[in-house]
């Protein structure tokens, strides 16, 4: 078993670090505060090859490993976790799923813009009624023949007001529960397609998160993906690789978390000293690194399950289960750390723990991921 990183893996993360610091800390208070989606961020992203980490470069990404894609994740999600959830989506959802089960004119059309950052990506199947309960899908798509129309609403939709592509799971016939769900590619500005109000969250609030509505929305047959059927176990399985990409955006938050607590610790004196000399503040610092420090080995071994061709449903939730835990647990104790510092804007980790709410509930709430644990589990 070999714990090290590659020459590649450190380049890598080098350059995520870099970028994190250079450019996406500077303006990353403001854009919480003021729900600023980072548009130049994104395309520089894409420059850097964040946007498609996994695609082949033949459709225009980096054609690196799983493990690549979660050091980029931890080092942008310490720094900026709204970014970062857009790389995730665009990542781990949309290039993932047109590149495993899309067919080549999709990819060509699509898959190539998307891997670039000139497109972003978003990925819809949660609605208002169907959150958790994914094969209650209420949206339809009415089989026309040579098209499909798409009637209903999309809820939470990360990057829903900024997308160029938006994947949309769909009922195609009820009777046949979750095996007449279809994925339909729908591209931004299609007739009957509105972009509708932008939450107002609690966290990762520079990304974009909308309601769609569709109204009659035409789609052509060829942007159907896959076989007829297939949407609920496309949604399935790039779940479970998305699930990876947020479980390594958690660790990035709690390990965000942890290094402005320990530098903090070791700046503040209170009672004649530094706090960090302190049990009470030494002991906190104890848990943070271990509980990340297990939380990383679970991250890398979801990636490196993918990497390898193994089933990582089990894995992927596993992390991300753990994961968000940690980022939940740890940027509460950074800010109980910080004190009164903490409670203000200036010091991060009250953002920090904002952000790290949603982990626990995007891509599958803890709940969900017990259930996907338990099955496997019992399944033996
Ligand atoms: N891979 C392949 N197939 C899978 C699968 C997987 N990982 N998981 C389930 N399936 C298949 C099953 O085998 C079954 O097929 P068969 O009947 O042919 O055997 C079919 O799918 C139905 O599976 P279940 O009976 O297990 O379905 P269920 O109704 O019990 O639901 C669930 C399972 C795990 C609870 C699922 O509904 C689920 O994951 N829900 C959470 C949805 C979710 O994560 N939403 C997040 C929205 S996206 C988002 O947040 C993106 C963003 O913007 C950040």
């Amino acid at each position: 078993m070999n714990f090290s990183l590659t020459e590649e893996h450190l380049m890598i993360q080098e350059a995520a670090r870099d970028f994190a610091q250079t450019a996406l800390l500077p303006g990353v208070i403001e854009r919480d505060h003021k729900q600023e989606f980072p548009d130049e961020l994104v395309k520089k992203m894409g420059a850097l090859g964040f946007m498609g980490i996994m695609v082949d470069p033949k459709y225009g990404g980096s054609g690196m490993d799983a493990i690549s894609y979660v050091i980029v994740m931890e080092e942008l999600s310490k720094i900026d976790a709204s970014a970062s959830v857009i790389v995730s989506v665009n990542n781990s959802l949309v290039c993932y799923g047109l590149e495993a089960f899309g067919n080549e004119a999709q990819k060509q059309k699509y898959l190539t813009k998307l891997a670039t950052g000139e497109f972003v990506g978003a990925f819809c199947l949660s609605e208002p009624e169907a959150g958790s309960d994914a094969t209650s899908q209420a949206t339809t798509a009415e089989d026309k023949g040579d098209h499909y129309v798409i009637n209903g609403t999309k809820n939470w939709i990360t990057s829903g007001g900024r997308a160029d592509v938006y994947l949309v799971i769909a009922q195609t016939d009820r009777a046949k529960g979750h095996r007449g769900i279809n994925a339909f590619i729908v591209e931004k500005g299609t007739a009957g397609f509105h972009i509708g109000p932008k939450e107002d969250k609690l966290g990762i609030r520079g990304s974009d998160t909308h309601t769609l509505q569709f109204n009659d929305v035409i789609v052509p047959k060829e942007n159907r993906i896959g076989a007829d059927g297939f949407g609920f176990k496309f949604a399935m399985k790039t779940l479970s690789g998305g699930r990876i990409g947020i479980a390594a955006q958690a660790l990035g938050i709690a390990t965000g978390a942890y290094e402005l607590s320990l530098k903090y610790s070791k700046e503040r004196k209170a009672f004649g000293t530094e706090i960090c000399n302190h049990q009470a503040i030494a002991f906190k610092l104890a848990d943070m690194y271990t509980d990340i420090s297990a939380a990383r080995m679970m991250v890398m071994k979801a990636a490196w399950d993918k990497d390898q061709g193994n089933n990582y449903d089990m894995s992927s939730a596993m992390a991300k289960l753990y994961a968000s835990k940690v980022a939940m647990e740890h940027t509460v104790e950074a800010v109980q750390i910080h004190g009164g510092n903490g409670f203000v804007k200036d010091y991060h980790v009250e953002r920090l723990m904002r952000d790290a709410k949603i982990t626990q509930i995007y891509e599958g709430t803890s709940e969900i991921q017990k259930i996907v644990i338990s099955r496997g589990v019992l399944k033996g």
